[in-house]
């Protein structure tokens, strides 16, 4: 199932956008009425009125009709050596990938019930190398010290402008950059990817072909904004300048829902 479903998609556009209800309503002559009860998932709306909508929100209409009368959904594995663990008591994913060998590994997003994450990391014997920060959220790191205190020597990435979530740790932490390579194994790296809009410090990490988003890019949707300087035009500037550039085959691994590519994304992601 998509992390956000067409209310989620309209709200997030609007409320980027400062576009009210009736501003709106006005905009497409669709009654206010009728708008807000679809925000509250109450009802869909027709093809038609589904496209104008988008018109009023700089969404592309056939994609957010598409998602309005539930059409599309991607149906993309996981790549062979990305593993998925629990997060719970958080809806959100975390995951853990490998070096050809098995056992040299990264982890992205420490956060959840810790027994979950001991559990799913030392089911390996691995080395974790690092631990990877998409962004400042508790549902993304509030496990840190306790996966840090498991493996002392996991260097800790995460962007300065986030790095404040994790306390004292945080002084602990890779300062990245845009664009920064981190070693991983002899031949291979991570690719540090700076994608702020959802949070100032938000970051993508590109491992070979696939992509960790965390929450700026999900299957047919984008994270909030919540930025305390960047904005919502940032998230979808982040994601056209940075994660569209990609290769089509590039598997999207986002901080909520299932998985995806970016070549999906371009084709079904109603904000692009
Ligand atoms: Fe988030």
């Amino acid at each position: 199932m998509l992390e956000d479903e067409f209310s989620d998609i309209v709200r997030k556009a609007s409320r980027g956008l400062g576009l009210d209800t009736p501003t709106l309503a006005s905009r497409t002559g669709i009654a206010a009425s009728e708008i807000s009860a679809w925000l509250k998932g109450d009802g869909a709306p027709s093809e038609a009125e589904a496209r104008e909508l988008a018109g009023a929100l700089q969404l592309d209409p056939g994609k957010l009709a598409d998602s309005a009368l539930r059409r599309w959904e991607p149906h993309v594995d996981a790549p062979e050596n990305v593993r998925h663990h629990p997060q719970n008591p958080h809806p959100s994913n975390g995951y853990i990938f490998f070096l050809e060998d098995g056992k040299t590994a990264a982890l992205v997003d420490p956060a959840g019930d810790p027994k979950n994450l001991k559990r799913a990391i030392a089911s390996g014997p691995y080395v974790l190398r690092y631990i990877l920060i998409t962004h400042k959220h508790l549902d993304h790191c509030d496990a840190t010290a306790d996966v840090a205190a498991q493996f002392p020597d996991a260097q800790i990435v995460m962007h300065k402008l986030d790095v404040h979530a994790i306390g004292a740790l945080g002084s602990k932490a890779l300062p990245v950059r845009d664009g920064d390579e981190l070693p991983f194994g002899d031949a291979a790296a991570i690719r540090m990817l700076h994608t702020p809009g959802h949070t100032d410090g938000s970051s993508s990490y590109l491992f070979k072909a696939t992509v960790f988003t965390g929450d700026t890019l999900f299957a047919g949707s984008v994270g909030g904004a919540f930025g305390d300087k960047t904005t919502y035009a940032d998230i979808l500037h982040s994601v056209k300048t940075k994660l569209f550039k990609l290769d089509d085959e590039t598997v999207v691994m986002p901080g909520h829902g299932p998985p995806s590519t970016i070549g999906q994304e371009k084709l079904h992601n109603p904000f692009f």
